[in-house]
């Protein structure tokens, strides 16, 4: 057996908390040969609650959970940690968009930062999922300068997931043959699911799907809403989908893009597309396990830029925003 990875998740009696530690601990995230320490990070209120997660997490026995830490302290929580996947935040309700949660849950993102900065392991990679995620990863990240910018990812594969799911309907294949998706910019209705590049088993998505209106127009749309769809839908936010997701993009980035294909996922743009340094950038990524890079040389037509420009917009929005709120310098 390999030594033990330690996982700490912020939010963890949570709703996403709820769906995300047993498939931790079973292994969805390293397979089946490696041990985790799974670190459970709550706001002291939440404690009892999570007490009643930790039973559940010792009830079933699983055979790669090496240990279990629930705390509040976030140096206790970040202690030697390898990932940190940052949930804990408020999500928001109906009729809000993602961003006007930024005033709530920017500055959480402050004291994890430094305390991931002072406690964590060498190796740490961080994911953040507590919305407006790009833009609370820039504070994070803004907070624990020693942290190479490298190791800063916000979740945008359940936009991947979506646009995925929608595509391989309308054309009525199996999700698996669809590829290649990237979703450009901020997890927010900006955001833009790519069709032109993506491939339903390696045909463009624009032959295998006729219907250019529907993928300009109800496509884009759907994937954009998805997430107000679901708060609508259920009065609560998407919660196992969302697990799914972050499930998705750490192992992903722990073992590797298939050769061809990309995943998707906000890192700090490199000037990339042209996009401005430093934003917190959803791009088309491949990575060995290892090392990650932006694919080059996506194509990107006249539809593309535009949208593509109207994102990063909003995210320079939000970067000028927690900035005017002293959340970054
Ligand atoms: P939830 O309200 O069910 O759970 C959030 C948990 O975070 C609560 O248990 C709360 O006590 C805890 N918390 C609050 N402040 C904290 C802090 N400072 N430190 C540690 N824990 C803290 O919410 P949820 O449905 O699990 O959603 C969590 C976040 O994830 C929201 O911001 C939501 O919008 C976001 N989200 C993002 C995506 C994405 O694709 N990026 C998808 C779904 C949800
Ligand atoms: C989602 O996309 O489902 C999440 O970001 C939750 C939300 O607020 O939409």
């Amino acid at each position: 057996m390999n030594p033990p990875i330690t996982v700490a998740v912020t939010g963890a009696a949570g709703q996403i908390g709820y769906s995300i530690l047993f498939r931790i601990a079973s292994g969805a995230l390293f397979g089946p040969d490696q041990p985790v320490n799974l670190r459970l990070i709550e706001i002291e209120p939440a404690l009892p609650a999570l007490g009643g997660v930790v039973m559940e997490l010792d009830d079933c026995a699983f055979p790669l959970l090496n240990s279990i830490t629930a705390t509040s302290s976030l140096d206790e929580g970040f202690k030697g940690v390898n990932w940190a996947i940052l949930v804990g935040s408020v999500p928001r309700k109906a009729g809000m968009e993602r961003a006007d949660l930024l005033n709530i849950n920017g500055k959480i993102f402050i004291g994890q930062g430094q305390a991931i900065q002072r406690n964590a392991a060498a190796d740490v990679r961080v994911l953040v999922v507590g919305n407006p995620c790009n833009t609370n990863c820039l504070i994070a990240m803004n907070n624990a300068k020693d942290v190479p910018a490298d190791r800063w990812f916000a979740m945008t594969r359940l936009d991947e997931n979506r646009a995925k799911s929608q595509l391989a309907q309308k054309a009525g294949a199996p999700v698996s043959s669809v590829t290649n998706l990237a979703i450009w910019g901020n997890h927010s209705s900006t955001m833009y699911p790519d069709f032109f590049n993506a491939k339903i088993g390696g045909r463009p998505v624009t032959d295998a799907i006729p219907d250019h209106d529907w993928l300009k127009g109800g496509f884009l749309t759907t994937v954009q809403q998805r997430g107000a769809a679901i708060i609508k839908a259920r009065g609560l936010s998407s919660a196992a989908s969302a697990a799914n997701a972050a499930i998705d993009t750490v192992r992903t980035l722990h073992s590797g893009t298939p050769a061809g294909d990309f995943t998707s996922v906000a890192v700090c743009a490199d000037g990339s597309y042209g996009i401005d340094k430093d934003l917190m950038f959803s791009f088309p990524i491949k990575t060995d396990g290892k090392k990650w890079e932006v694919v080059q040389g996506v194509p990107v037509n006249e539809f593309s830029q535009e949208k593509i420009k109207a994102t990063e917009a909003e995210l320079k929005d939000e970067q000028a925003a927690v900035k005017a709120l002293g959340l970054i310098s």
